[in-house]
């Protein structure tokens, strides 16, 4: 057996108990917070051919594998923080990584629990991705708009999703100095009262790539946990560890290797 075998055997038997830890936390949750399961979303959720035409994750069998995987990743991180919840922020180790599809199907994963919901912010101003992954039109703009004129309410650009219980703020006008927009008071505000308005709101912060901007790290001031990305043989072990360097450790919730297609 190779030592790639090896790898994948003890992956596998990891996931299973992993699973096996999920199963029990849904059934833990299932059992209060009915008023989300009703919760209407005005649209329907998409149904799984559309799911995977917009490389997202369903429960459908056929793209089992993943959706374990994320999975995995939201039961390590529930099991971390209890019963409180979260601000996540999700980054790649270099541009291209796969960063803002592991954040948009780790909130989806999030969601799948019919007593939770997520809530998806697209914080890279330069390069937003977000909107068209998820087929939203930012047509009353998104977290810029909002940081500049507060006055306007953050009601506006909260946007459905084809998801239930998926929510996305999208990033709005691009802009080039983001940091001054994550360092500021009303950025955290703005977190702040998102997270305590409803507890079993789960937020996603998708970041700009570690390399190249001061934002990732800007950003994980604001995040209880960072899950760094790397694309699978693509990023270096010396600049993933390099780049893991960034963050406060007590809040690295792990690295995902993202193999990307
Ligand atoms: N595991 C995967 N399976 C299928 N498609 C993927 C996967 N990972 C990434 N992609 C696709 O590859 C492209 C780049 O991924 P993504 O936008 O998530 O990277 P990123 O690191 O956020 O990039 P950026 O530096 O622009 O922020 C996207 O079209 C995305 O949907
Ligand atoms: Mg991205």
């Amino acid at each position: 057996m190779s030592m790639k075998d090896e790898h994948d055997k003890d992956l596998a038997g990891s996931i299973e108990e992993v699973l096996e830890n999920a199963a029990r936390n849904l059934e833990r949750h299932s059992t209060h917070g009915h008023s989300i399961a009703r919760m209407n979303d005005g649209v329907g959720g998409l149904v799984p051919l559309q799911l995977e035409e917009r490389r997202l994750i369903h429960r459908e069998e056929s793209v089992r594998r993943q959706s374990d995987a994320f999975r995995e990743i939201r039961t390590r991180l529930l099991g971390i923080a209890g019963e409180q919840n979260f601000v996540t922020l999700v980054v790649s180790v270099s541009p291209r990584s796969g960063g803002s599809f592991v954040a948009r199907n780790l909130a989806a994963a999030f969601a799948f629990d019919e007593a939770k919901t997520s809530l998806l912010i697209d914080c890279n101003l330069r390069y937003p991705s977000q909107h068209k992954a998820l087929g939203v039109e930012p047509l009353a703009g998104g977290l810029i708009d909002f940081l500049e004129q507060p006055a306007l309410g953050i009601a506006p650009v909260l946007y459905r999703t084809g998801i239930p219980r998926v929510r996305l703020i999208p990033a709005g006008k691009a802009r080039e100095n983001s940091g001054e927009y994550f360092s500021s008071h009303r950025m955290g505000t703005l977190l702040d009262s998102l997270s305590s308005r409803y507890p079993d709101r789960y937020l996603f912060l998708d970041g700009p790539a570690i390399k190249g901007s001061p934002d990732a790290r800007i950003l994980s001031d604001l995040a209880d946990f960072v899950v760094v990305v790397a694309g699978y043989g693509r990023d270096t072990p010396a600049a993933i560890s390099q780049a893991v360097t960034n963050f406060d450790p007590e809040k690295m919730a792990g690295v995902v290797f993202n193999d990307l297609p």
